[in-house]
C-alpha cells in the first residue's frame, strides 16, 4: 500500500514494553489502541530466534519494523531508554527500534517513559533524551512524559508512566497528523507536477512560435 492510501486502513500499532510495573496497565492499553489500530504485543526474546530456521526465513526485528507504522514504548524504562540512546541492541524490543526507518515521515516511534522520580531526576535521563533528541529530532520521536503522582513504591514525584487514556489520545493524534501532513504533502506534489506541466506547456508554446517568427521573417528576406 503506498503512502497516499494510508487513511484506508487502520494504523499498525507495535507495542513494546520494559521491564517496569507499569507493564500491569499493558492490557487496557492494548485493548484501547485496538479500537482504532492493528495492535501487536506479547512477543518476546524467544519469538525472534523461534521463527527463523535458515537462511532466507524472515527475521522477526525486521518484519515487525517494516510491518510497523507506530512503534509505542510504554512503559519505557531507563535501562531500555539508555540502550536506544546508545545504539544498543541486544534483544527483540530494541532491534526493533535500532532498524527503525526514522528516514520514513510515516513510521512514528512514541516513547511512555515510567521510572522511580530518582532515576527519572538523574541527569543521565535527560542526556539520553537530549541525545535522542538530537540524533532524530522530535518530529520522529515523541515523548509521552511521565506524570507526578504516588509510585508503586509509595514514593512520591515524577516518573509513573501517563495514564492510559492520554497515552490512547497521544497516539491517535499523532497519527491523525502524519495522515494530515501526508494529505499535505500529496497536494504539494499535485501542486507541482500541475505547474511543471503548466511550465511545459508555455515553454513548449514559446519554442514552437520562436520557430514560426524566425521562418516567417527568413520567408520575408
Ligand atoms: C519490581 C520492579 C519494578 C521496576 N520498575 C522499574 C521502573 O518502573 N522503571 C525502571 O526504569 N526500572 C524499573 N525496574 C528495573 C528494571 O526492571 C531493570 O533495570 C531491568 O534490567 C530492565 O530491563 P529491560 O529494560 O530489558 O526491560 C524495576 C525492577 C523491579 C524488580
Amino acid at each position: 500500500m503506498t503512502d497516499n492510501q494510508l487513511t484506508l486502513r487502520k494504523p499498525r500499532i507495535l507495542v513494546g514494553a520494559t521491564g517496569s510495573v507499569a507493564t500491569i496497565k499493558l492490557d487496557l492499553l492494548c485493548q484501547q489502541l485496538s479500537v482504532f489500530a492493528e495492535v501487536i504485543e506479547y512477543l518476546c526474546d524467544n519469538d525472534e530466534w523461534q521463527s527463523w530456521q535458515k537462511r532466507g526465513d524472515p527475521v522477526l526485528h525486521i518484519e515487525l519494523r517494516k510491518w510497523a507504522d507506530i512503534f509505542l514504548i510504554a512503559p519505557l524504562d531507563a535501562n531500555t531508554l539508555s540502550k536506544f540512546a546508545h545504539g544498543l541492541c541486544d534483544n527483540l524490543l530494541t532491534s526493533v527500534f535500532r532498524a527503525w526507518d526514522f528516514s520514513n515521515s510515516h513510521k512514528i516511534v512514541i516513547l511512555a517513559p515510567a521510572m522511580n522520580t530518582y532515576m527519572w531526576d538523574n541527569p543521565l535521563t535527560s542526556k539520553c533524551l537530549e541525545k535522542l533528541q538530537k540524533q532524530f529530532k522530535y518530529s520522529k520521536i515523541h515523548i509521552i512524559w511521565p506524570i507526578s503522582k504516588q509510585l508503586m513504591c509509595k514514593d512520591v514525584g515524577v516518573g509513573a508512566m501517563e495514564e492510559v487514556p492520554k497515552i490512547v489520545q497521544a497516539v491517535h493524534s499523532q497519527w491523525q497528523k502524519c495522515l494530515k501532513d501526508n494529505d499535505n504533502n500529496n497536494d504539494i506534489d499535485t501542486k507541482t507536477t500541475a505547474m511543471r506541466a503548466s511550465q511545459i506547456r508555455i515553454l513548449v508554446a514559446s519554442l514552437v512560435l520562436f520557430s514560426f517568427c524566425c521562418i516567417s521573417l527568413r520567408n520575408k528576406r
